[in-house]
C-alpha cells in the first residue's frame, strides 16, 4: 500500500507543477512555482499568523489519529480535527466526545476569524482544511495546492462575510480527500446573522444539526475504505470485509488489498448508516418544534429524505442560509456536499411516539454495473436514517414563520453571458471522470476558465451521456460543488430517454436558495446564476462524489 500511495504521491507532483516540482522533490522539498507560501518540509508555519490580524475569535484544529466508539465493543480507529478555543465566546465552540465528527465552531457575520491547522495525520498524508460555502480569499480556501505535510501548520485568518447558514469544513489534499473524510475529519462551521435571529426560529437546543454520514466496517470494528485502484487489477472485484486484512491503527479505514478498488472510482458506499457520528441514532425531542439542520457528509451516497408519517418536509433552508419563505416538498434530495433546514413540528404528536426519517427509494443514480456497492445498500435504495422519539411533552406557541429571508434574485437576462452559458460538460473517459473533457491539474487555468471579478454569470452543467463507455454509458449523478461563489439555480431539463429516474427525484431538490452545491442527475442540464465579487483568485469547482473529486472531477477558474 505505502508502494501504491507514493507512486500515486509522485504521480501528482508530476501533474502538478512538472519540472520544478520534480526537482523539489528530489531535493527534498516541495517547490511550487509561482508561490510565496510554498509549503516546505523544514519548515514547520507553511503559513504563519500576520500581527495586524486581530481576531474575535481564535482556535487551534489538529487533524489527528484517534479512536472513536461507533459500533458495541471494540472502537474504531479514526482520524479527527481536535478543537480548542483560543479567543472567543465559549459558545463558538463545541466538541463532540468520543467521536470522529467536529468540532462545530459558530461564528457570526462579520467576525474575524483565525484558525491555527496542524497536520498531525501520518506521514503520507498531507492535508489542507477546505470551509465549505464561506467565500475566501485564495489563500484561506483550502486549495489542494496549500497541502501541508505531517508537522507542518496552516493559519486561517478571514472575516465572515457570508450570510447566516450551515457551512462545514474537511479536508482537501488532492487525491486524498475521498479517504480522509471517510476515516473521519469533517466539522461544521455554522454562522448567524442579524436577518436569521429576526426570523424567530427555535433556537439552542431545538436547533439540532444532523450530520448523515455511511461507513462500511470490518469484523474488528474498523472502517473498511477500498483505496486499492490498483487492486482492480490484483484483487478482482470483491468488496466485503475481509477480516484480519484491514487497517493498522495508524491508518484507519485504509480497508484491504483485496478491496476491488471499484468504489474508489464510482464512489464509495458504506454499509451502516451514521448520523453525529453514531449508528441507530436517535433524537429524544418534545411536543414543539424544532430546525433541524441536515448536512450530507458522505462521500458518494445521495438520500431522498422522508418522513416516515408521509407528511411532507417543510424546508427552512439550503446551503447558503434561509430560503425567503418555507416550502413544503414530499421528500428531500440530499447529495453529498450539500445541506437542507427544516421545521419539524412535534406538537401534535403523543408522547412515546417514534417517527423516522427515511432516504426513500429513487432510479437513475445507482452504480450502473450494479456492482460497486459490495455488502451496501446500492445508490437509490430505501434506508432508515435516523429516528425521533417524542419523550415529553411542552406547550409551545411558536408558529412556523411566513416569511425567512429576502433573496436578491438572479436572472439569466441580467448575467454577462446571458445568450452563451459556460458550458460544464460531465463525462466519464475509460476509467477517468472528466470536467469539459480534462482532468484536474493542480496549476493550470484555461483562457476559458477566468471569470471577471464583479460579473455575474450563467453556467450549464450538462451531465453528458457517454456512448460505448462500459463503465457507465449514460453517466452518474454529480453533485457539482463550486468553491468561491454562491450561486442560484435557474433551471433543469433532461434527456427524455432518462426523464424516469429524474421524475424519482425531482420534487426534492431544493431549488429555491442560495446554493453552493447542486446534484445533476444523468442526462440532465442544470443552469446556475453566480455574481463572482469581492475576492480574485483561482478556486476550484468540482464533483462532490469525493472519489470522483479524487479521480480528477475537478478544475481550477480564475476570477480576475
Ligand atoms: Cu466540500 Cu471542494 O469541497
Ligand atoms: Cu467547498
Ligand atoms: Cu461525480
Amino acid at each position: 500500500m505505502n508502494n501504491f500511495i507514493s507512486r500515486r504521491g509522485f504521480l501528482r507532483l508530476l501533474s502538478a507543477g512538472g519540472a520544478a516540482a520534480l526537482s523539489g522533490v528530489l531535493s527534498g522539498c516541495i517547490v511550487q512555482p509561482g508561490r510565496s507560501r510554498a509549503p516546505n518540509m523544514g519548515d514547520p508555519a507553511a503559513r504563519g499568523p500576520s500581527k495586524d490580524f486581530l481576531p474575535d475569535l481564535e482556535i487551534d484544529l489538529r487533524a489527528t489519529a484517534a479512536s472513536a466508539s461507533i459500533l458495541p465493543g471494540k472502537p474504531t480507529a479514526v482520524w479527527t480535527y481536535q478543537g480548542s478555543l483560543i479567543k472567543g465566546d465559549a459558545s463558538s465552540l463545541a466538541i463532540l466526545q468520543d467521536n470522529y465528527l467536529g468540532p462545530i465552531i459558530r461564528a457570526k457575520k462579520g467576525q474575524r476569524v483565525r484558525i491555527t491547522f496542524k497536520n498531525e495525520l501520518p506521514a503520507d498524508q498531507p492535508s489542507i482544511v477546505h470551509w465549505h460555502g464561506l467565500r475566501l480569499p485564495e489563500e484561506m480556501d483550502g486549495h489542494p495546492r496549500y497541502a501541508i505535510q505531517p508537522g507542518q501548520s496552516y493559519v486561517y485568518e478571514f472575516e465572515v462575510i457570508d450570510r447566516a447558514g450551515p457551512y462545514w469544513f474537511h479536508p482537501h489534499p488532492h487525491g486524498q480527500t475521498a479517504q480522509q473524510v471517510y476515516n473521519g475529519l469533517a466539522g461544521l462551521f455554522i454562522v448567524s446573522d442579524e436577518e436569521e435571529a429576526a426570523a424567530g426560529l427555535p433556537a439552542g437546543e431545538f436547533d439540532v444539526p444532523l450530520v448523515i454520514q455511511d461507513r462500511t466496517f470490518d469484523a474488528d470494528n474498523q472502517f473498511v475504505y477500498s483505496i486499492a485502484a490498483s487492486g482492480m487489477m490484483g484483487g478482482g472485484m470483491m468488496n466485503h470485509s475481509m477480516p484480519g486484512m484491514g487497517n493498522s491503527a495508524a491508518t484507519p479505514g485504509s480497508g484491504n488489498m483485496m478491496d476491488g478498488g471499484m468504489q474508489t472510482m464510482m464512489g464509495m458506499l458504506g454499509s451502516q448508516m451514521l448520523v453525529n457520528g453514531k449508528p441507530n441514532f436517535t433524537l429524544p425531542v418534545a411536543t414543539r418544534a424544532y430546525r433541524l439542520r441536515l448536512w450530507n457528509g458522505s462521500n458518494a451516497r445521495i438520500y431522498k429524505l422522508g418522513w416516515s408519517t408521509g407528511q411532507p418536509i417543510v424546508v427552512l433552508g439550503a446551503d447558503g442560509g434561509l430560503l425567503e419563505k418555507p416550502v413544503a416538498k414530499p421528500y428531500v434530495m440530499l447529495a453529498p456536499g450539500e445541506r437542507v433546514e427544516i421545521w419539524a413540528d412535534f406538537r401534535a404528536v403523543k408522547t412515546g411516539t417514534e417517527i423516522t426519517m427515511e432516504s426513500l427509494p429513487f432510479e437513475g443514480a445507482e452504480d450502473p454495473s450494479g456492482m460497486m456497492s459490495g455488502n451496501a445498500p446500492p445508490q437509490g435504495a430505501p434506508l432508515t436514517l435516523f429516528r425521533v422519539k417524542v419523550e415529553r411533552s411542552e406547550s409551545e406557541t411558536r408558529t412556523l414563520p411566513a416569511t425567512l429571508s429576502a433573496i436578491a434574485r438572479l436572472r439569466q437576462e441580467d448575467t454577462v453571458n446571458a445568450s452563451h452559458p459556460r458550458q460544464m460538460a460531465l463525462t466519464l473517459n475509460g476509467m477517468q471522470w472528466l470536467m469539459n473533457g480534462r482532468p484536474f491539474e493542480m496549476e493550470a487555468v484555461l483562457p476559458e476558465e477566468t471569470v471577471k471579478l464583479g460579473s455575474t454569470e450563467v453556467w450549464e452543467i450538462v451531465n453528458k451521456l457517454n456512448p460505448g463507455q462500459m463503465m457507465d454509458a449514460n453517466g452518474m449523478a454529480h453533485p457539482i460543488h463550486i468553491h468561491g461563489v454562491h450561486f442560484q439555480v435557474l433551471s433543469r431539463e433532461v434527456l427524455p430517454q432518462l426523464k424516469a429516474g429524474w421524475d424519482s427525484v425531482r420534487e426534492g431538490l431544493v431549488d429555491e436558495g442560495w446554493k453552493d452545491t447542486v446534484l445533476v442527475m444523468p442526462g440532465e442540464r442544470v443552469k446556475l446564476a453566480m455574481k463572482f465579487e469581492r475576492y480574485g483568485g483561482t478556486f476550484v469547482y468540482h464533483c462532490h462524489n469525493l472519489e470522483h473529486e479524487n479521480n480528477g472531477m475537478m478544475r481550477n477558474y480564475r476570477v480576475t
